[in-house]
């Protein structure tokens, strides 16, 4: 089975880490983003790809050659201004064959089974099958009330507050049929979340979701990126790449610097990264060269690359730009 995936947005909620960079590329547990994606498909043997992009296409370029050393089969496409959701997906309409596909919110950490989304799939003779999964605050994605059969009954992009009609969201995994393509005008702006969906909800066509309990997160808020990199120390979401931790929930990077005295916790300490003596670390990710000098506190925070936070400086809940200079306040 082919998988298309969706990375072509301009990641606005995770500025400024995203003026330099597609979210996608974004460390999680010190990899880029992207290659958790790719280590899913891959596990369920999955090795064909299509990778959506628009916004910093050409940043991919060298993960795109890492996945083909590993063996996967990557193509890409470019949209010179994005598409919307639906319109990406046409736009890589001649690199879709005959068969049923996956197609994935690139900016989604999972470890769900692939296998039997696709075997629910086939089973109801689905048009579309949507995977679902419940989060505390159904605003903020899109609510997908089915019946008992797992018929969608309605599509409700980001509805407001308290109005929801369930906690099942979409999870932006989806199995599709090719038919679905034609249901998307060419070269249009077209979002699946507020035209195709409703549209097939409305017309009665085969549309199904179901439902998963796996480790499930959108990283694409500064704190939920944060929470899937602290995810992934505690073991919450399983990664190779943070397997045997020790100590447990630090991972550094095998060129980083953490000086002895460093008091630091569940932090993810990227290549070239620096942690001076006396500094505080705790809920951290440091991006490629970022520094927190003697003395430096930093909590529940996102340093960009070569950033530095000085002496006695603090930083608390925040995303420092790549290579912004934090002062102490005086
Ligand atoms: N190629 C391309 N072109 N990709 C796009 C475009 C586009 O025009 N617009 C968005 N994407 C990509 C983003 O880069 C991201 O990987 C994915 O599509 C989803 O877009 P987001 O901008 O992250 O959407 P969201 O998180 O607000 O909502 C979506 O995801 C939720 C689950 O996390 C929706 O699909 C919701 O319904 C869903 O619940
Ligand atoms: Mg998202």
């Amino acid at each position: 089975m082919k998988a298309l995936i969706l990375a072509g947005g301009f990641g606005t909620r995770l500025r400024p880490l995203t003026y330099t960079r597609p979210k996608h590329l974004l460390p999680i547990a010190n990899r880029p983003h992207i290659e958790h994606v790719f280590d899913l498909l891959m596990g369920h043997g999955v090795t064909d790809v299509v990778l959506l992009t628009s916004y910093l296409a050409e940043t991919f370029d060298a993960i795109v050659e890492r996945g083909v050393k590993r063996g996967m089969t990557i193509a890409v496409t470019h949209e010179a201004e994005p598409l919307g959701t639906a319109g990406a997906l046409k736009n890589a309409e001649a690199l879709v064959s005959d068969g049923t596909f996956l197609a994935f919110n690139g900016d989604i950490l999972t470890d769900v089974d692939l296998g039997a989304l696709a075997d629910r799939h086939a089973a109801t003779g689905a048009e579309a099958t949507i995977l679902l999964t419940p989060v505390d605050d159904p605003s903020a994605y899109g609510v997908v009330p089915t019946d008992e059969d797992g018929r969608v009954l309605g599509f409700i992009e980001k509805p407001p507050l308290g109005e929801a009609p369930t906690n099942l969201i979409n999870a932006g995994v989806y199995v599709l049929e090719p038919s679905i393509l034609e249901r998307i005008p060419k070269g249009e702006v077209w979002s699946a979340e507020r035209r195709l969906f409703p549209g097939l909800v409305e017309e009665g066509a085969g549309l199904y979701a179901t439902g998963t309990d796996a480790y499930w997160m959108d990283i694409g808020t500064p704190r939920k990126y944060l929470q899937a990199n602290l995810d992934a120390l505690s073991g919450a979401y399983r990664t190779d790449a943070a397997a045997a931790l020790v100590p447990k929930e630090v991972l550094a990077a095998k060129d980083a610097f953490v000086a002895d005295d460093a008091m630091v916790s569940s932090a993810c300490i990227g290549p070239g990264a620096r942690v001076e003596a006396g500094a505080v670390l705790e809920r951290a990710v440091l991006l490629a060269g970022a520094r927190t000098a003697r003395g430096a506190e930093v909590r529940d925070s996102i340093l960009g690359e070569g950033a530095t936070v000085e002496a006695g400086a603090r930083v608390a809940d925040q995303a420092i730009a790549d290579h912004e200079v934090v002062r102490p306040s005086s």
